[in-house]
C-alpha cells in the first residue's frame, strides 16, 4: 500500500507514522500534502526524497520544485499519479475537498487530540486550544482519537481512542505533550490496520479493527 500523509505543522505523527511504516512494512510515504511549504513536516519529506504537494495552492509562488494542486481535482490527480491508496491527515489544518472525500471513501484517517465525539473537536478546534478547553470543562480524562474524515471537520466514524488522565495541575502544554506521545502509537496502530485490510464495518457503518 502507498499513503499520503497531509500535515500542516511540525509533523511529529508523520514521523511517528513514517517509523511505524519503515518497521513494519506496512506501507510506503508515497506522497506529503501540505497547505504550507514551509513546515517541519514538508521539511521532513524532502529531506527523505518524498515528493511534496501544496494544497490548497499558494497565494505567493513557492521557490521549491513542489508540486501545486491548483484545486480538488488537481490534488486527486496528484494522490493518483503517485499510486495512493490511503490519506492519513496528521496535523492538517484545513478542511479537505470533497473530491478527495469521495475518492477516497472510507480510506482517510484523521488523528484529533481529543477523545471525540466533543465539544472538543470541529472547527478551529486544534492545537492548544483542544487542551485549554478540556481544561476549562474540568474534564479529568482526555485522549486522542482516529476517525474516518467526511466533508466535516472531526465528524467522521471513530476508528481508534486512547484516554490521557488530565492530572492535578496539569498546563494545556503539560496535556498537549502527554496526548501526543500517544497519538504517535494509535495513529501507527490504525494505519496498519487500514493498510491491511484489517478494518471491518457493520450494517450500522462502525467501524472496527480485526486480527491485530
Ligand atoms: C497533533 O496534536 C494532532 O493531533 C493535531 O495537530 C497536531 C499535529 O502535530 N491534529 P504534528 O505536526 O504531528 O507534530
Amino acid at each position: 500500500a502507498r499513503v499520503a500523509v497531509f500535515v500542516s505543522g511540525g509533523g511529529s505523527n508523520l514521523r511517528a507514522l513514517e517509523e511505524a511504516m519503515q518497521a513494519k512494512k506496512f506501507a510506503k510515504l508515497g506522497v506529503v500534502v501540505t497547505n504550507k511549504a514551509t513546515c517541519g513536516g514538508a521539511q521532513f519529506a524532502r529531506d527523505a526524497g518524498v515528493p511534496v504537494v501544496v494544497y490548497p495552492p499558494p497565494k505567493t509562488a513557492v521557490e521549491t520544485d513542489d508540486e501545486v494542486a491548483e484545486d480538488g481535482v488537481q490534488l486527486v490527480e496528484a494522490l493518483q499519479s503517485h499510486g495512493v491508496n490511503y490519506v492519513l491527515l496528521a496535523g492538517y489544518l484545513k478542511l479537505i475537498p470533497e473530491q478527495l472525500v469521495a475518492a477516497y471513501t472510507r480510506r482517510i484517517l484523521n488523528i484529533h487530540p481529543a477523545l471525540l465525539p466533543s465539544p472538543f473537536g470541529g472547527k478551529g478546534m486544534y492545537g492548544q486550544r483542544v487542551h485549554a478547553a478540556v481544561l476549562e470543562s474540568g474534564a479529568k480524562v482526555c485522549g486522542c482519537t482516529v476517525h474516518f474524515v467526511d466533508e466535516e471537520y472531526d465528524r467522521g466514524a471513530i476508528l481508534g481512542q486512547r484516554t490521557v488522565d488530565v492530572l492535578q495541575g496539569d498546563t494545556a502544554e503539560d496535556l498537549a505533550k502527554r496526548v501526543l506521545a500517544y497519538e504517535h502509537k494509535l495513529f501507527p496502530w490504525c494505519a496498519q490496520a487500514l493498510c491491511e485490510d484489517r478494518v471491518q464495518w457493520d450494517d450500522q457503518g462502525v467501524p472496527w479493527i480485526v486480527d491485530d
